[in-house]
């Protein structure tokens, strides 16, 4: 029995959000942001859309392509959301969403592992379907993260023409390293089990260092009383601290060496890799995997430019664009590699 994937889909926030744009509220450039980043643009949410909003559409998607399969949402028997950014503190986000999508009362539960969500889901997944304890996981990576932006939202998507004051300005530049990075977006894969025994998730190496969470996270929350005040918000504690190098330096070491561990694991190479999709947080992180695995670049496939860092969205929608432009074919060796807040990391492999 191997754990396949039979659906895939995505979602963007409403609002295109190029470069240029967040000039408008911060002092960046459209050169800066490409040549660090790679990043061309991004999207954001309309105001009220939530991300449980952004996963029923990135969900339905899945649940369309399923249905050829003759597989219908009341098939699915087990929901996994992975998300650092849900719509409230509590609930999660996987009971909202099973209730938009009108799921049976089935096990629906949240992921926080950021940006290595959809692989810590991967393995959930697999797991479950092993044990014979489901038979068809949905699982949906979906984030809002311009609900954290230190900056007018409606200025950069353009609903609003208001100049912002320098004091706005200058408090924006002070967290522009990481707020021209990030996006809003959803992706979702349903999996389920085929008896072909050559197919499914060949291994999934999972890894964690908390001695790092406070390289990158964000400091409002339930450590203080109240766990939220305007004066954390004037101070910016709603928007992640970053320790922009450390986080680059960790993940070119750590995301190769996990996915030497899967490939051995398995008897691969690096050779025998159709695709290797990598989670989308700098182009250069993803250039020096690359080159630290000595992938070419046609066992690649890279979508940071369209999108910036969309964190657990990256790598279903990395998944689902491929699958969509016949880029996996069933058999097709594929691996998955994510690195994020935590620090947790960790990589899969998959015959398609
Ligand atoms: N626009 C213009 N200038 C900027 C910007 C910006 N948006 N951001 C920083 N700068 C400036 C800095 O102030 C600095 O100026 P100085 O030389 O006058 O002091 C200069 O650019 C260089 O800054 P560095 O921080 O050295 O730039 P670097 O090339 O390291 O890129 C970056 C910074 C993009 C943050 C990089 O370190 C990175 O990608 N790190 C990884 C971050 C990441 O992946 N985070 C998400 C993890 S995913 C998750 O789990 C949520």
């Amino acid at each position: 029995m191997g754990t396949i994937v039979i659906g895939s889909g995505m979602a963007l926030g409403e609002h295109r959000v190029p470069n240029d744009a967040l000039a408008r509220v911060c002092d960046t450039t459209d050169e800066w942001i490409r040549e660090r980043t790679g990043i061309r643009e991004r999207y954001y949410v309309k105001t009220g859309t939530a991300p449980s909003d952004l996963a029923q559409r990135a969900a339905e998607q899945a649940l369309e392509e399923a249905r050829a399969h003759g597989i219908t949402r009341d098939d699915i028997d087990y929901l996994i959301v992975a998300t650092m950014t849900p719509d409230y503190y509590f609930p999660g986000v996987a009971p909202i969403l099973q209730h938009k999508l009108g799921l049976r009362a089935i096990p629906a539960l949240d992921v926080r592992q950021q940006c290595a969500g959809f692989l810590h889901a991967v393995q959930l997944a697999d797991a479950l379907l092993g044990s014979g304890a489901a038979r068809h996981v949905l699982v949906v990576g979906t984030e809002v993260h311009s609900g954290f932006m230190p900056f007018d939202v409606d200025v950069v998507i353009g609903t609003s023409s208001r100049v912002p004051t320098d004091a706005e300005r200058a408090f924006a530049t002070r967290f522009r390293d990481r707020t021209v990075l990030f996006g809003d977006a959803a992706g979702a894969a349903i999996f389920t089990s085929t008896p072909d025994s050559t197919r499914g998730v060949l291994a999934t190496r999972l890894y964690t260092d908390g001695s790092q969470a406070d390289r990158l996270y964000v400091p409002s929350g339930f450590v203080n009383r109240p766990y939220i005040t305007e004066e954390m918000v004037r101070e910016g504690r709603h928007v992640p601290e970053m320790d922009g190098h450390r986080v680059f330096r960790a993940a070119v070491t750590r995301l190769p060496e996990a996915m030497r561990a899967v490939l051995e694991e398995t008897g691969h190479t690096v050779g025998d890799l159709k695709l290797l999709l990598a989670h989308q947080a700098n182009l250069r992180i993803t250039e020096a995997v690359q080159r630290a695995l000595g992938l070419a670049d046609a066992q690649v496939y890279n979508n940071i430019d369209r999108y910036g860092n969309t964190t657990s969205a990256t790598i279903p929608i990395l998944l689902h664009e491929c699958r969509a432009a016949g880029r996996i074919a069933p058999g097709d060796l594929v691996g998955l590699v994510g690195f994020g807040a935590g620090f947790v990391w960790g990589a899969s492999l998959l015959h398609a």
